[in-house]
């Protein structure tokens, strides 16, 4: 059985598409071991209540450095006894101590088609807002492992949504959340518990099922 910690810092809308996915019987091989939000007012933190599962914050503020937030966020992750971490809207930088304990077993969901609108600073609605005035007629997200840098490891899944006449960063936010987000997590995840996702170098090949 594949444990699954995720990492939250908002809404956890990402995180609640999850949740249903278990609790719907599609993640057959991973379970949903703990969530951990940075922020205790996350409104994730209450839907991981509302489901059962175990939750915990860590928060910089708690920590007189960044270096002992990352040792503590690390603990408590390995504490949760995850073989993969799920980063659902979790806004803080992973740190390089966590990345090399968690080699490709760390994803993230990016509410873009990397590598358009993403990198430091492009979050959230940021993403949306680039991209409405960039033009573009297509947008997406993208689900990737995490590696060193931001935004830049391999892609495991993409989703493409199309960009409607109007649209303001907040409605094209929201489709591709629902029309993407909410649908890739979960497929990652069970994927990846099915042993199906393999990373060649920056590739990752999928077997067929
Ligand atoms: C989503 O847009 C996601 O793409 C981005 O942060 C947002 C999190 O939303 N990483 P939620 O907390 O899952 O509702």
């Amino acid at each position: 059985m594949l444990r699954v910690t995720v990492l939250v810092s908002g809404g956890g809308t990402n995180l609640q598409a999850i949740l249903d996915a278990q609790a719907a019987g599609e993640l057959a091989g991973a379970q949903i071991a703990a969530v951990i939000s940075n922020n205790e007012g996350a409104y994730a933190l209450t839907r991981a209540a509302a489901a059962g599962v175990a939750s915990a914050v860590v928060s910089p503020k708690a920590y007189a450095t960044r270096e002992e937030f990352h040792r503590a966020l690390l603990s408590k992750v390995q504490e949760t006894g995850a073989d993969l971490v799920v980063l659902a809207g979790f806004l803080c930088v992973i740190p390089p101590e966590m990345v090399e304990a968690y080699p490709n077993r760390i994803i993230n969901i990016h509410p873009s088609l990397i590598p358009s609108f993403c990198g430091t600073g492009c979050y959230g609605l940021h993403v949306h807002e680039k991209a409405l005035e960039r033009g573009v007629k297509v947008s997406g997200a993208t689900v990737h492992f995490v590696d060193s840098g931001t935004d830049t490891g391999p892609i495991i899944l993409q989703k493409a949504v199309a960009v409607h006449e109007g649209d303001t960063p907040e409605t094209l936010q929201r489709r591709i959340m629902e029309e993407a987000e909410w649908k890739l997590l979960p497929e990652a995840i069970r994927l990846i518990a099915q042993g199906r996702v393999h990373v060649d170098g920056h590739t990752v090949h999928i077997d067929e099922a």
